[in-house]
């Protein structure tokens, strides 16, 4: 989205100082987020997996989660919802913790498409290579690299690595796996397009079923707040002191989630946000600041690549007026105004 989408002119930009943002100027900015995106009624709730088009298209909840395990909320943060694509960035976390950094690179990639997330022609394009984890291919090719003995040891590797990101135990939406597997053509054509190339050597069914799973998964603004602060804290959740990954695998998963996170407008959304974010079709975005705050909102209306407009509305406030954009500095030494 442009600048003027994202109602944030007249927002000065803060500098990004390295330090966590107090937590009273948290609380207060996040109500001025929620109260300036609130209004924006753009975008249409997605349809092409049925039950999506079920959720309520005014549900709005933001939830800053900081790396001192504060957490800040306003809104329906507590409305669940499935996580969908969001899942991708950390279950290639996960992946790169137990694979390292050099297999995942060769096998998935992490360079964008400038293409839709469920693209067909980006495989072909591509000598059947899925490009980055952030899209359909990239995502199944990742899925299908997950260990374990047996399908179900191998979706366990997933539930629990997600439920250690979010501090809780997480588990799936059934109505939201069954609707997606009913009409789950494209990601089945894409992973016997991924086999037919030998990107994927597992079961190309299982993998589609696996990913189907885990993007079932059900969350609320809250949870993708930890989760993102997970990412901010170099692999530790703020909340529970658990590690969940390495501060390297952070380095790298954020990296990907700044080049294709927001799929073919994820350079919009560094030149305006500045910060590696992660959208999901049934209206999640989830936002890290690293060494500062995970940022987890909810709100289904989309725009037309499929990124939630009032998340990214609320989430463009807060980089501004918190100074979370990495790229934003200020001269060290005034020199305009010296002494
Ligand atoms: O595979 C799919 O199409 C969905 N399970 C996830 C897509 C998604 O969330 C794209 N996000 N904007």
């Amino acid at each position: 989205m442009r600048e003027s989408e994202l109602d944030v002119e007249d927002v000065p930009q803060a500098a990004a100082t390295g330090e966590v943002p107090e937590t009273a100027r948290i609380d207060d900015l996040l109500a001025a987020a929620h109260d300036r995106a609130r209004v924006h009624t753009e975008g249409t709730v997605a349809d092409y997996i049925p039950i999506l088009a079920e959720a309520d298209p005014e549900a709005f909840g933001v939830c800053v989660a900081d790396v001192d395990g504060g957490l800040h909320e306003v809104g329906q943060t507590r409305r669940t919802f499935s996580i969908q694509s969001i899942s991708k960035a950390f279950v290639y976390a996960l992946v790169c913790g137990q694979l390292g950094h050099q297999e995942v690179f060769d096998t998935v990639g992490v360079n964008n498409t400038g293409l839709p997330f469920n693209s067909v022609i980006a495989v072909e394009l591509n000598d059947g290579h899925p490009m980055n984890p952030m899209v359909n291919a990239g995502a199944i090719a990742t899925t299908a690299l997950v260990p374990g003995a047996t399908a179900t040891e191998r979706w366990e590797f997933i539930r629990a690595g997600l439920s250690r990101f979010a501090g809780r135990d997480l588990t799936i939406d059934d109505e939201v796996y069954r609707s997606e597997m009913a009409t789950n053509g494209r990601n089945t054509a894409i992973a016997e397009l991924l086999a037919s190339y030998g990107r994927i050597r597992s079961d190309p069914d299982e993998a589609v079923d696996i990913y189907t799973r885990q993007c079932a998964v059900s969350i609320d603004a809250r949870d993708l707040a930890v989760m993102g602060a997970t990412l901010a804290d170099g692999g530790v959740n703020p909340v529970t002191g658990v590690r969940v990954v390495s501060a390297t695998v952070c380095r790298d998963t954020l990296a990907v989630l700044a080049a294709s996170g927001l799929y073919e407008r994820s350079g919009e959304w560094l030149f305006e946000i500045g910060l590696p974010g992660k959208s999901g079709v049934s209206g999640g975005l989830v936002t890290v600041a690293p060494g500062k705050v995970g940022i987890g909102a909810y709100a289904p209306r989309l725009d037309s690549a499929g990124n939630s407009v009032r998340g990214q509305i609320a989430t463009a406030y807060l980089s501004r007026a918190l100074g979370l954009n990495i790229f934003a500095s200020a001269p060290h030494t005034n020199q305009e105004n010296p002494g």
